[in-house]
Formats: structure tokens, C-alpha cells, sequence
């Protein structure tokens, strides 16, 4: 693996706590749409009373792609397990923005299920500092994960040099998916979109060619989600910094800059965005409505359920400027402390870590195995050329937006001004509130990242 990532210095931090106990009033509100929200369910089964042989798993994985992917690893749960009872509660709302408040009420009630979805990194930052996770450094022993899991991911798994989740993939999030007759119908190669210049003109072409909205985005998260890839188009000096809470002045260039760009940008975009969830936008792609959608790799579930083909229906390629860079987004799951079936909760980490496992549900849900020996022959050629990015990449960078970049305070702020950003287009506004907001919250940074 090319690409070099590092987590030093990891703190234990009173104010995320804080946060966390503050944030228990309620879900974790939810950035104002400037549209209307899609809103979200919870289908909650009722809970097993605690002498049932069960296994609860809270995640929020919805979509078509998602739900046949989380699917395929309950069944190989359920085939080594055939006792335990699987109650699954999926919790609608992309990236987890709306069961992560769900999530933190039931664990901090003493609550908490015996198995939830969660990111690598600062997401489980603040359950570990209220001393509210096991360790399970005996499990990664046992189960000989050190010898199969990337350092990268190894690290992004640890807190204080001891090991509290496990990783059941890897997402790239810096990906533009394309429909290929859209751009094969208006002369664009995809292949010369490596600079926003270029990529800009192509939006043009097609505005010219009666795509009346070239680019398709979704709700507020989404909108975040672009932009992160834009600031990491500012190259990896600028992300470090950014998500090692050093961008403080609003008159930071490369900030500024990176807003000029997400300002074009969202001139080229739906303008129903915020009443779209991040499949429906995906689903435009699909359909020929719009020829690009800026998403993390779990869209490519939504081709592949939609029996799209890779390379003739649709295609990828980096955001443009950040070409040899993998932005990461690692789905984990952890044992919190008191779960009513703690047999149960280390049994699905072990089939969430398995090759078995993981060689079932990455090649639909579009994400890469965390494993470095899956079976190749199970990926479609989308994640084959994911493998050999993730092999090559020069740089990995940790996605703030899938809550592991940054303290999570910081990445609910982000979403909430870059949604107001899509309204007023304010440059020196949000500037001025994303730097004044990492200024107020520089004790949160506890995880001193080096990208290079
Ligand atoms: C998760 C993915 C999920 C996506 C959309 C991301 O934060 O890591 O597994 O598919 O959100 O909900």
C-alpha cells in the first residue's frame, strides 16, 4: 500500500464526552434542509426480552444495494449461529447522521444493542472516553486480524493502542459516478476530467446538449460530502490541517477557494437536492437525468441492483484533483459494555471481521473487503479497480463527513453551514463559521492525524 496514514497522540477528551452527553437530549438534530427533509424511519422490532438467544443489530443501511448487501451477512451469521434470534433495526438517513443520536440515547440508558454500525476513527472516540466500550484485543488475537487488516485501518481501529471495533469494509468517497450514453451521446471523455476546469466545461457540454441539470446531489449531508472532496482537491497539506483543526482564519486561501469551487459546482446542480436522499440522486444517474453524482462507493450497489453494468451503463472516475488519493469510509462495529447477549455481540464481530463475511457483503455493497486476503473473483470490475487505487494510492485521507476525520460536532457544523452555503452561496460567511467553529471547539481535536 502506497499510501501512508497515521493516528498519533490519541487524548482522552472531557469535552467530547460532554458533547456526547449533550447531544443525548434527542437525535442528533438534524441540519436544516432548505427544501424538506426526507424523513426518517425507524423500523424497531421489538426488543428480545434478555434470556432470548438473540442478536441485536441497529445500522442504516436502507437503500437496495445496502439492504441485499447487509442481508448477505446475516445469513452468514445466521448459518453459523442458527440459534440466535437476529433482530435488525435499520434506521433510515444516509451516513448514519440520524442513528448516531439513536444510537448514543440507548448506550448512555445502559441499553445498547448488542451490535451497531459505526466509523472507524473519531466516531467511537467519544463511547471510549466514557469508558462505555470493551476492548477486544483478545478477538483481533484469536481471529489472526493484525496479519490480514491494513495498518491504515489497524490504526483507525484503536484507541490508546488497544483495539475497540472491527472493520467490515473500505468505501472510497472521492468518486464521480457517470452515465457513460449521457457522455459517450455529448463527446466527453472521462478519462480528461482531472481538473475542475475540465470538469466544469463538461457540465457545459452537456447543459448545451439539453442536461438541464448535469450534476445530481441530495440532501444536506450529501452537499457536505461534495465539498469534502473538494477541500481534499486542495490538496493533502491543506486535509491534514483541516482535520487536524488547524484551518482557524477565514481568509485561509485554499478554504476560500474551495468554496469558489463548490459555489460553480452548485450552479450545475438539482435544485430539489435537499428533498432527495443520497440513492435518489444515484438513481438520476441511473435513470440518464443527470450525468454525474459526486458519492462515496456504496452507490455502486445501486447500479449493481439496477443490473447496471460497469464500463458500458456507467463509470467512475476521481474527483477531479484529487487523481492517486483514496478517501476512506470504514464501516465498523464494536462491544459495548452490558450488551443483554455478549456471546452473541463477539460472534457477529467475528463474522463481520471473516473472510467469509466480508467476501459476502462488499462485493454488493460496493466497498472494498478491510480483509487484504478476500476473494477478488467474488468484485465486480468497479471494486477490482478499487483494490488496485487503494493498492497504488499515494495518499489516504479520512472522510470527516463519515465521522472519521474529525470530531463529531465538527462534522454535524460542517453539514449544517455547507447546507446553508447551498442557499445563500456566502463565501466569507461560511468561512468565517467553519473557522470560528474549529476555534471553539480546538479541544475536541484529540486525534493528531499525518496523511503523508
Ligand atoms: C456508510 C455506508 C453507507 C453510506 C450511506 C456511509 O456513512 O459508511 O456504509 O452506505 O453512509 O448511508
Amino acid at each position: 500500500m502506497g499510501g501512508k496514514l497515521k493516528v498519533f497522540s490519541v487524548l482522552v477528551s472531557l469535552f467530547a464526552v460532554t458533547a456526547m452527553i449533550a447531544s443525548c437530549a434527542g437525535p442528533t438534530p438534524s441540519p436544516t434542509p432548505t427544501v424538506s427533509s426526507p424523513t426518517p424511519t425507524v423500523s424497531s422490532p421489538t426488543p428480545p426480552p434478555p434470556e432470548v438467544n438473540a442478536l441485536t443489530v441497529y445500522h442504516w443501511w436502507t437503500s437496495g444495494g445496502e439492504k441485499a448487501a447487509i442481508d448477505a451477512l446475516i445469513k452468514v451469521y445466521a448459518t453459523k449461529y442458527p440459534d440466535a434470534a437476529i433482530m435488525q433495526t435499520p434506521v433510515t438517513g444516509g451516513a448514519g447522521f440520524t442513528m448516531m443520536g439513536i444510537i448514543k440515547t440507548l448506550v448512555l440508558a445502559g441499553d445498547a444493542p448488542d451490535a451497531f454500525q459505526m466509523h472507524a476513527g473519531y466516531e467511537g472516540k467519544p463511547y471510549f472516553d466514557a469508558g462505555l466500550l470493551d476492548p477486544i484485543d483478545n478477538l483481533w488475537k484469536e481471529e489472526g486480524l493484525e496479519a490480514v487488516i491494513p495498518e491504515v485501518v489497524r490504526h483507525m481501529c484503536q484507541f490508546d493502542g488497544h483495539y475497540y471495533s472491527v472493520p467490515v469494509n473500505i468505501h472510497r468517497v472521492n468518486v464521480v459516478w457517470y452515465n457513460k450514453s449521457l457522455l459517450d451521446k455529448n463527446g466527453i471523455d472521462p478519462t480528461t476530467l482531472t481538473t475542475w476546469d475540465a470538469f466544469f466545461a463538461a457540465c457545459d457540454k452537456l447543459k448545451a446538449g439539453g442536461v438541464q441539470y448535469p450534476i445530481q446531489m441530495g440532501e444536506a449531508w450529501t452537499a457536505a460530502h461534495a465539498f469534502e472532496q473538494i477541500m481534499a482537491s486542495m490538496g493533502i497539506d491543506f486535509y491534514q490541517d483541516l482535520i487536524n483543526g488547524k484551518i482557524t482564519s477565514a481568509d485561509d486561501p485554499k478554504l476560500s477557494q474551495a468554496l469558489e469551487i463548490f459555489k460553480k459546482y452548485l450552479g450545475y446542480v438539482n435544485p430539489d437536492h435537499a428533498a432527495l436522499t443520497w440513492d435518489d440522486a444515484t438513481k438520476r444517474i441511473i435513470t440518464g437525468d443527470g450525468a454525474f453524482n459526486i458519492m462515496g462507493d456504496w452507490a455502486n450497489g445501486e447500479f449493481y441492483v439496477a443490473k447496471m453494468t460497469y464500463g458500458e451503463d456507467y463509470g467512475t472516475f476521481a474527483v477531479p484533483g484529487t487523481q492517486g488519493m483514496y478517501g476512506l469510509c470504514i464501516d465498523v462495529f464494536q462491544h459495548p459494555k452490558g450488551v443483554k447477549h455478549p456471546t452473541n455481540s463477539l460472534g457477529w464481530l467475528k463474522v463481520v471481521a471473516s473472510k467469509e463475511g466480508q467476501d459476502a457483503f462488499n462485493p454488493i455493497k460496493g466497498s472494498i473487503a478491510a480483509r487484504t486476503d478476500a476473494d477478488i473473483s467474488k468484485y465486480g470490475p468497479y471494486q477490482q479497480s478499487a483494490i488496485a487505487d487503494f493498492k497504488a494510492a499515494k495518499y489516504m485521507f479520512p472522510s470527516v463527513v463519515h465521522g472519521s476525520g474529525a470530531p463529531e460536532s465538527f462534522k454535524v457544523k460542517l453539514s449544517d453551514i455547507i447546507s446553508g452555503f447551498t442557499t445563500d452561496l456566502d463565501v466569507s460567511k461560511a468561512a468565517q463559521a467553519l473557522t470560528s467553529y474549529t476555534k471553539e471547539i480546538s479541544g475536541e481535536y484529540t486525534i493528531q492525524w499525518s496523511l503523508k
